[in-house]
């Protein structure tokens, strides 16, 4: 069963209210609807864009269930050095896809931990290095530029770490997924004999979660993988239809883009009722920011803001905020309508009487309610919404999920007019990060950042 997708309350003149996306402006993204997916599928059909043809090439696939089989039972923890898009899609992945708590508890089977190193503060770089003994591990380098600072730092730590543990047997501990050419990775991976595995030159880093960046951790857990790419292929055809009334991503996309424009609505809140979803949140966020924050060739600077809640937890943090706070949020409720491992809530006891409300039902009951509930509320409050409906959580339906928010993604860059697919906002931290850190080439932009003082004037002491 496919998901769907509710934007009743998206709609001006909804249950909602007044605040909300006219039929005028509706029927005029329908009227330009074929114009924009023409300009999409023309970058599809030149090869400049090439995540949408992800689900249809396996052989990516068969290589990393290939490996996985052959090195499996091998390592007791699979580690991942990546960040952004080259750890996000894993994370999310592993949140939705992997037994709860896998690492704590679930030995039950024999896949390995997962730890996804995504960041280079110190804590938890020598945390993952005194928890997952490197001769018992496979450490998986992605990195599409195979030169980002934080993810080579991190290999630069943990190849040294291998080398003092195992010797020359090191090359069994790591796998490489980057670039076919580009890179300090591809010809390290190249003489060193090790395996490697590619990231497509025009698939860039956060649309990468369907290329070996998220395929090989998948198939060394046993996530369904084909299934996941099965799930993207219903999405991915869903979401290029020619009519824009059954197109989700066309219509999601059209309405936050007028509730931005015309109603000074840009935060857009994803709010997963589910903590196998949790971290979907984390990688849409990225999907947006990184997509649409931009600025256009006559300068206006445009770009909705991507906020991340999480269902039931942020109703005892977030949601007063969202119903009584300014009118700027669009909200996309994540509905699951079947739980896995549901369980029931126990009859109350004597003394406990008032809560005899709970007993016999179950928690995904609850859970559901709370995401039903707490929708109206804010419909109520005159907040537009819309849900998107799982009717189970599976690497199907999460598949089919990433595809329709990236494919939303390049449709919301043709309405801003901007490019989707860059990130030069990006740029000027790192080459700064290269300066600080003495690169050579880069010492110009040392002497810039230490001669710019950030804080002087504007700062307290505690
Ligand atoms: O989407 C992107 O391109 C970025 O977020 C990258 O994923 C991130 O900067 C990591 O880059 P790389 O994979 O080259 O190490």
């Amino acid at each position: 069963m496919a998901l769907s997708l509710d934007y009743t309350c998206f709609l001006k003149g909804g249950p909602q209210g007044d605040v909300g996306v006219s039929s005028a402006a509706l029927e005029a993204a329908e009227a330009a609807h074929g114009r924009r997916l023409d300009a999409m599928l023309a970058q599809r059909a030149n090869g400049t864009i090439g995540f949408y043809d992800l689900p249809d090439d396996r052989g990516p696939l068969e290589q990393c269930l290939e490996f996985a089989e052959r090195t499996r039972g091998r390592y007791e923890n699979i580690v991942v050095l990546g960040i952004g898009g080259s750890a996000l899609g894993t994370l999310a992945l592993h949140a939705s896809l992997s037994p709860p708590l896998h690492n704590i508890k679930n030995r039950s089977t024999d896949r390995p931990r997962l730890f996804v190193v995504d960041n280079v503060d110190p804590v938890l770089v020598s945390g993952v290095l005194r928890t997952a003994n490197p001769g018992r591990s496979l450490f998986i380098v992605i990195s599409k530029s195979g030169s980002t600072a934080e993810t080579m730092s991190q290999f630069l730590l943990f190849l040294e770490a291998l080398k003092t543990s195992v010797g020359d047997a090191w090359r069994d501990h790591v796998a490489v997924v980057t670039d076919a050419e580009n890179g300090y990775l591809r010809p390290f991976a190249d003489a060193n004999d090790l395996p490697s595995f590619i990231i497509p030159a025009n698939v860039g880093g956060r649309f990468s979660v369907l290329t070996p960046v998220g395929l090989l951790p998948g198939a060394c857990m046993g996530w369904d993988l084909g299934a996941l790419l099965d799930g993207a292929a219903t999405g991915r055809d869903a979401c290029l239809r020619r009519d824009f009334r059954s197109n989700p991503a066309a219509i999601y996309a059209a309405c936050h883009h007028d509730l931005d424009r015309n109603a000074d609505i840009n935060v857009q809140v994803l709010f997963p009722y589910s903590h196998r979803l949790r971290l979907l949140a984390d990688w849409n966020t990225q999907l947006v920011a990184e997509s649409l924050g931009k600025t256009t060739a006559s300068g206006e600077r445009v770009g909705p803001t991507p906020h991340r809640a999480l269902g039931a937890t942020d109703q005892h943090s977030q949601v007063q905020l969202f119903a009584e706070g300014p009118i700027d949020k669009a909200f996309t409720f994540l509905r699951v309508l079947e739980h896995t491992d549901d369980v029931v809530i126990p009859q109350a006891p004597t003394g406990l009487e008032p809560l005899r409300y709970l007993g016999g039902k179950t928690f995904g009951q609850l859970l559901d309610a709370e995401c039903r509930a707490t929708n109206l509320a804010l419909v109520e409050a005159g907040r537009p919404c819309c849900t998107i409906t799982f009717p189970t959580v599976s690497a199907e339906t999460v598949g089919e999920w990433l595809m329709w928010m990236e494919i939303a993604t390049a449709y919301g860059g043709e309405l801003y007019g901007i490019n989707a697919f860059d990130q030069p906002g990006v740029e000027a931290g790192k080459v700064a990060t290269y300066g600080l850190m003495g690169r050579e080439g880069f010492e110009s932009e040392k002497a810039r950042v230490e001669g710019t003082p950030l804080t002087d004037e504007g700062s307290v002491v505690g």
